[in-house]
């Protein structure tokens, strides 16, 4: 006695109406299952030995466009030959090439066969070609014929010698070939008995409910059992921008230590971008090779003549600074231009103007433009971290302090900083991180006290602790990227990858 499954029933009750054998696709037709649902029954009812599963393979062959093309206006080497025999049997290899109007990639190819069928023969020292007998069509030619008249052909069904041809047709590339396995299913003598016992059919369940327990019919079902180790299928749900979860990480480690963030527009004036951070009209980072200026309109408006006045004097003289300044006439028009920020100093200077009062901290995380190369380390725009503490009795080791902990929050465990120079800032230092990628040590930001000539017009007396760095730095360690352009790119497979961050 064997249990049938409601499936293995109507499969094989299918199966023996439609008389005993037969295709997969009459059975799902016959029974009226779902494909997959027909094909996981059948190899349960093979396993049982009440269906034989016979497996025909089934090659068709196409001709492809140059086999198109070759049953249109014959195998390149018929036309050599039929050139040939224009010009009464032997000619130069150019005029027959010529006279037969073939590609010259086709020439070589025609020649190599031409003497391969002992059609014609090519006396090297006059180069010359010249029939040998006469060539009838080959099977080669019949089955170009063939295909040509039925659009394609299933191999397993050709004689012998077509199949030969078709193999000669395939290995001169002119064919597509797309194998299939055809199955047919047979029920077995053991599988009409089965059929024939007319049990009721176990009831197949997946899912256990209310009812199924209140009524009792749980005894009576067969309740299949999950593959809890089969791989279930991706899924992609929609999620934060990698390079936006770094940015919100940056954000959130700052409101943590008590900052507030600030932000300004895109667009600045050069005054603030670089006059009021007591950087020389003439400085080379001013240059067109790094600034974008803008086009229109081209200039902005100055703050309160008062910081314009003291800004000017910093920068001709030194003003109340003791500083000699950098002693040159300086000029309005030149700090009015607008430029896209090429950093967020701009923004924390600009936010100083207007607000004196210590303690102060804050910070912004935003989009700045230099016009660099597109490479694999550099964009012309990305973002950077900035930020600024302002204090009475602050130091340069609050700063290192305050970076340190930033980074540590951010994952990185070994920074450094190393003296550098910032027109603006004086100690200045930089914070490096090992690159354990990369091997070696990278830039993370740029930072220092603000000079007197900073400061001072703006109406600062208190020390003014500064920093400014790459985020896509931080995200490319963080991320284990070595090129900034993958950030950029929007390539799926890799955003479908990137899980989101802790
Ligand atoms: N603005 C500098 C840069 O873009 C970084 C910096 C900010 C340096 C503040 C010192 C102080 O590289």
């Amino acid at each position: 006695m064997v249990d049938l499954r409601v499936n293995e029933r109507k499969t094989l009750s299918a199966l023996e109406k439609s008389g005993g054998k037969t295709s997969v696709e009459q059975l799902i037709h016959e029974s009226g299952l779902p494909d997959a649902a027909v094909m996981r029954t059948a190899l349960t009812l093979q396993e049982k030995g009440l269906v034989k599963v016979h497996e025909e393979k089934k090659t068709r062959a196409k001709l492809n466009d140059e086999g198109k093309a070759h049953a249109k206006k014959g195998l390149p080497e018929r036309r050599l030959l039929s050139a040939l025999k224009k010009l009464r049997g032997k000619a130069s290899l150019e005029n027959v090439a010529e006279e037969a109007d073939l590609e010259k990639n086709s020439i070589p190819i025609a020649l190599g066969w031409i003497q391969k069928k002992k059609w014609a023969v090519l006396d090297t020292k006059t180069n010359t070609l010249q029939v040998l007998e006469r060539a009838e069509e080959g099977k080669d030619e019949r089955i170009l014929r063939l295909l040509n008249e039925k659009g394609q052909v299933v191999v397993e069904d050709l004689n012998k010698e077509q199949q030969e041809a078709i193999q000669v047709l395939k290995r001169r590339k002119l064919l597509n070939i797309k194998g299939k396995i055809k199955r047919i299913f047979e029920i077995t003598d053991a599988g009409l008995a089965a059929l024939r016992e007319r049990k009721e059919a176990i009831e197949e369940v997946t899912q256990l409910t209310p009812e199924l327990i209140m009524t009792r019919k749980w005894q009576r079902v067969k309740l299949i059992k999950f593959d809890v180790t089969a791989p279930g299928p991706s899924v992609y749900p929609g999620k934060m921008h990698p390079l936006q979860q770094i940015i919100q990480r940056a954000r959130e480690i700052f409101l943590e230590l008590g900052f507030t963030e600030i932000r300004g527009p895109l667009v600045e004036t050069a005054f603030w971008n670089f006059d009021a951070l007591f950087q020389p009209q003439d400085h080379p980072a001013r240059e067109m090779m790094d600034t974008f200026y803008l086009a229109s309109p081209k200039t902005g408006k100055l703050p309160s003549k008062n910081i314009v006045n003291s800004v000017a004097s910093v920068h001709e003289n030194g003003w109340v600074t003791g500083s000699k300044g950098w002693g040159y006439d300086w000029s309005h028009d030149e700090a009015k231009r607008l430029v896209l920020r090429t950093h967020t100093t701009a923004e924390t200077i600009k936010y100083l103007a207007e607000h004196k009062k210590p303690p102060i901290k804050v910070f912004s995380v935003d989009r700045v433009y230099r016009n660099e190369q597109l490479t694999y380390k550099n964009t012309a725009e990305f973002h950077q971290i900035e930020g600024i503490v302002v204090d009475e009795n602050v130091t340069l080791r609050d700063l290192m302090g305050t970076m340190k902990t930033f980074y540590t929050k951010f994952g990185l465990k070994k920074t450094e900083f190393w003296p550098c120079y910032f027109p603006y800032t004086e100690p200045s230092a930089q914070a490096m991180v090992y690159h354990p990628k990369l091997k070696r040590w990278i830039e993370l930001c740029g930072m220092g006290i603000f000079r007197p000539e900073v400061t001072a017009p703006m109406g600062i007396k208190c020390p003014v602790l500064a920093w400014g760095g790459g985020l896509e730095r931080l995200a490319m360690i963080e991320l284990g990227l070595d090129d900034i352009r993958m950030l950029y790119g929007n390539r799926l497979e890799w955003l479908r990858r990137t899980p989101l961050c802790q």
